[in-house]
């Protein structure tokens, strides 16, 4: 099993100081940056694209990003975002006309790949391409807006999916999305998720003038994950 990752979405900070929202999260013991990029096509919203990620790249931000891309067609923007300094780039597989070929093109503009899973849909897209990824990103909520609530039945989602992780031998990252929060972490964990997005957990917690607001909500999902 991986080492547990903290990955805030970004969906729920404050745009107008982003470098400085990401900067706060880092410092308070986050592992990973979550950036969500909707397109008001694939889902209903509308969010950022490339610019924003090298924007943070240099202002300084050195952590992992993870670009989870909810947008059709996805090939086009997947190497701007290479370019744009991503780590992960995810996608959902349901928005790619040739789910190999965008998941070599991820491969080729040298950054890890991921599938994205809306709570709906079967995991038997993953059937022939395990050994092309390096992490799976289960949707706990249908994808689109933050703040949602989790949906339980994804937890058995999470299961059969460890499974076929384990079954393969290979080190693939399990990513949770949606309805995080330290109320649920443990049993996510329990079930198999080892890479944790929340985002109004995270950036809806503690006092906007308060530099380390972000310390005790990432302490407590922490705490959790050690139970
Ligand atoms: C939803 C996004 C999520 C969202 C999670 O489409 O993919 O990453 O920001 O937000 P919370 O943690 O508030 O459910
Ligand atoms: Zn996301």
């Amino acid at each position: 099993m991986n080492e547990f990752w903290i990955a805030p979405s970004i969906l729920s900070a404050d745009f107008a100081r982003l470098g400085e929202e990401v900067d706060d999260v880092l410092k308070s013991g986050a592992d990973i940056v979550h950036f969500d990029v909707m397109d008001n096509h694939y889902v209903p919203n509308l969010t950022i694209g490339p610019l924003v990620c090298e924007a943070l790249r240099k202002h300084g931000v050195t952590a992992p990003i993870d670009v989870h891309l909810m947008v059709k067609p996805v090939d086009r923007i997947i190497p701007d975002f290479a370019k744009a300094g991503a780590s992960y780039i995810t996608f959902h597989p349901e928005a790619s006309e040739h789910i190999d070929r965008s998941l070599q093109l991820v491969k080729d503009s040298g950054c890890k790949t991921g599938l994205v899973f809306n709570p709906a849909t079967p995991l038997n897209y993953l059937d022939h391409v395990m050994d092309k990824l390096d992490m799976i990103l289960l949707m706990s909520v249908n994808p689109g807006f933050g703040g949602q609530s989790f949906i339980p039945y994804v937890l058995d989602k999470v299961r059969e999916c460890r499974r076929r992780i384990d079954a393969s031998g290979r080190n693939i990252r399990l990513e949770i999305d949606g309805g995080v929060n330290a109320r649920n972490i443990r049993e996510i964990a329990a079930a198999g998720c080892d890479t944790f997005v929340a985002g109004s957990a995270v950036f809806g917690a503690g006092k906007a003038e308060d530099p380390n607001r972000y310390d005790s909500i990432i302490r407590a999902l922490r705490d959790e994950l050690a139970q």
